[in-house]
């Protein structure tokens, strides 16, 4: 215990982090976790067990989402939550979203070893499906705490196998209505989540801890284009309606728009392609491109996504082609919380940790905690900015250091006045 605020053992911490990355469909040290796959499960298995050592009191919802109470001394009063997601994208690294859930859990044990008494009941949430992988849309859990999806669309996603969501969760034993996951007004009385920062701006600037203000708002769409096949030899140029080269030309445009959108923070990613038939002698029949594009502004968001359509428009005339667009998710940007950025500044502030606040440019289940009560994530430095690849690194130090932050943010959200 120093400033006031519980130690937390950076090797306890390293340890279990090292553990669960140990839970992967690939081999190690790449860490896959997919929605309801094996080894999604058996990590969420891992954590349950640790929550239970802790006392915690467990529940699971009907998609998935994971709470573990620590019940303070006033149990009716809104609780103060924390966490984070363990699933990972394909050919990922250990440290997204386990350091939020492990971070967490080890912030709350610390707390108990202090003798901190919580007034507000202390959570740690593991939510379910953060990242896209499956069913092409991302934050899946918090989404559905927030109600912010309505039922009939999470009925009706289908994985690239065609496997639903009612389907891949009774194979995962999780049943209940998909109604009882929102969650009620008032539940939580705020939420902070640690996460690495997955961009270089605190390893560059050296500091330790970065304050969210804003997470950019994203978006996804997936696009089909309908050409004309055909022999490869015998379909001479003028006559052709190539779906591959108006995906490329689609594709293009869409890098060109996100650059005039007229803000520096639109970003746009066409990162999946399908062709088919997808043989060398035969001319693309049909093309699929999933896009990707997001910013701080809805404002620039909007405008990159009408000089988008309106090139989609060009192309399709021009070649002979159909191109459909279909929208998977709109999300506007989130802003944290002042009152609960200011908490986390002067805890830090106590343990000489330096500060700055930033732009979260990855989404994470903030997006959506923001949306159910007031919000804000602590960053941690990760080595060159490097994540969603096997090699993100975070120092244990600070690792230890974020978690000690949100140890003291959690102890202050906890007993003040709201
Ligand atoms: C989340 O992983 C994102 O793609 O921002
Ligand atoms: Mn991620
Ligand atoms: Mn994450």
């Amino acid at each position: 215990m120093s400033a006031g605020l519980p130690d937390i053992d950076p090797a306890l911490l390293q340890k279990r982090i090292d553990e669960l990355a140990l839970i992967t469909e690939a081999a190690p040290p790449v860490v896959t976790r997919v929605l309801f796959s094996d080894a999604v499960l058996h990590a969420r298995d891992y954590v349950h067990k640790l929550c239970l050592e802790a006392g915690l009191k467990v529940r699971i919802d009907a998609v998935g989402n994971m709470f573990a109470r620590w019940t303070g001394s006033a149990p009716d009063e809104p609780a103060v939550a924390t966490g984070s997601h363990i699933d990972a994208i394909p050919n990922a690294g250990k440290y997204d979203g386990v350091v939020g859930v492990l971070g967490g859990l080890t912030a709350i044990e610390a707390l108990q070893e202090a003798d901190f008494r919580p007034m507000r009941s202390i959570e740690l949430v593991v939510f379910t499906a953060e990242e896209p992988t499956r069913f092409g849309i991302g934050c899946l859990g918090s989404r559905m705490l927030a109600g912010a999806i309505p039922l009939e669309k999470v009925r009706a996603l289908r994985d690239p196998e065609g496997r639903s969501l009612d389907e891949l969760r009774a194979r995962a034993g999780l049943d209940g209505p998909l109604e009882s996951v929102a969650l009620p007004k008032n539940h939580y009385a705020s939420f902070a989540e640690l996460h690495i920062e997955q961009g270089p701006l605190l390893e560059q600037e050296n500091l330790p801890i970065g304050i969210v203000q804003s997470i950019a708002g994203p978006s996804a769409y997936r696009v089909r284009i309908q050409g004309e096949g055909g022999h490869a030899g015998a379909v001479l140029m003028p006559g052709r309606h190539d779906a591959s080269l108006a995906a490329s030309e689609l594709a293009l445009a869409v890098e060109k728009a996100a650059r005039e959108s007229g803000s520096p923070d639109t970003v746009a990613t066409t990162g999946k392609w399908e062709i088919f038939p997808n043989a060398i002698n035969s001319v693309p029949f049909e093309a699929w491109l999933e896009i990707d594009l997001r910013d701080t502004t809805m404002e620039t968001r909007d405008r990159a996504l009408m000089l988008m359509r309106e090139a989609s428009h060009e192309i399709a005339a021009r070649r002979g082609v159909t191109i459909e667009w279909k929208e998977i998710n709109a999300d506007p940007p989130a802003d944290g919380d002042p009152r609960t950025m200011k908490i986390v500044e002067d805890v830090a502030l106590r343990l000489d940790l330096a500060t700055r606040r930033m732009v979260s440019r990855a989404y994470h289940d903030s997006l959506f905690m923001a949306r159910v009560c007031p919000t804000t994530m602590i960053f941690i430095p990760c080595r060159k900015g490097y994540s969603h690849r096997p090699e993100e690194f975070s120092d244990p130090a600070h690792i230890a250091a974020g978690a000690r932050v949100l140890a003291g943010t959690l102890a202050r959200l906890s007993h003040e006045p709201l």
